[in-house]
């Protein structure tokens, strides 16, 4: 257990689906992180600050137009309710900056998030305004609602907290920051359908190893990934090999 509360990476979730929570986050590594205290999740329901009568959050876009459009006088009220001034506030949006795991570092190495999920057609501009809301978006592709978008940044930071990951914390940090894609893996049978395992990984040397390794990595990021490739940070000059990288595969 972890009882020193004031160190609990907080995540509070604004929703009109709190039930969809935790979710996937309440099992495996992040699951049994949040019942060790690690982390702590608040999923909060937007609907429980609508003001009127029929508990209405969205209504229709100004200007006309298909759906409906999350009102600026709910959320705000839901955003105000949920103590979170000491954190980032984030509303996940296709049309947000990208996720990066520089980013996920960055809120990981913080007090935790306070995470707007949309639904409708969007969210009134003003709210987004004048609450400083971080759009975030996890990719080029359009959800049914923020839910899923914020269960995966959630999940992104949580391995990061300290002790979460163990040993494999250290390698899963260096992955990205060097920038390459991960090498191919192998474990037994070592022959399966015909196909061995490289016969390198089986040498025992470990330099030669890491060498392919690198390679490997290398290879994979060039052809599948050119705009890792090009952004990746520069191997050290004079004499000094890059470090090969070191890639975590839990999952
Ligand atoms: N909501 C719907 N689609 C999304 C996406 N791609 N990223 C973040 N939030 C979303």
């Amino acid at each position: 257990m972890t009882s020193d509360t004031s160190k609990t990476w907080r995540a509070t979730v604004l929703t009109l689906f709190p039930e969809m929570f935790p979710g996937p986050l309440g099992i495996s590594l992040a699951g049994r992180a949040l019942a060790s205290g690690v982390w702590a999740l608040e999923a909060r329901d937007i609907r429980a600050s609508a003001a009127d009568r029929h508990r209405s959050v969205d209504d229709t876009p100004a200007g006309g137009g298909p759906g409906m459009v999350l009102r600026a006088d709910v959320l705000a009220a839901a955003i105000d309710a949920a103590d979170a001034q000491d954190r980032p506030k984030l509303v996940m949006s296709p049309r947000g900056r990208p996720l990066t795991q520089a980013r996920v570092a960055e809120l990981a190495a913080g007090p935790g998030a306070l995470i707007v999920c949309g639904r409708f057609e969007g969210i009134d501009q003003r709210v987004i305004d004048a609450r400083a809301l971080e759009e975030v978006s996890i990719g080029d592709y359009v959800l049914s609602g923020g839910e899923i978008a914020a269960m995966t940044l959630i999940d992104a930071c949580v391995r990061l907290l300290p002790g979460v990951m163990g040993k494999l914390s250290s390698a899963t940090d260096e992955s990205f920051s060097d920038g390459l894609l991960e090498y191919p893996q192998y474990t037994r049978p070592q022959l399966f359908e015909d196909r061995q395992i490289p016969d390198i990984l089986l040498s025992g040397d470990h330099a030669k190893v890491a060498r392919w390794r690198l390679a490997e990595a290398e290879a994979l990021t060039q052809s599948r990934r050119p705009d890792l490739w090009a952004a990746r940070p520069k191997p050290p000059e004079s004499g000094k090999k890059r470090k090969p990288p070191k890639i975590a595969t839990d999952g």
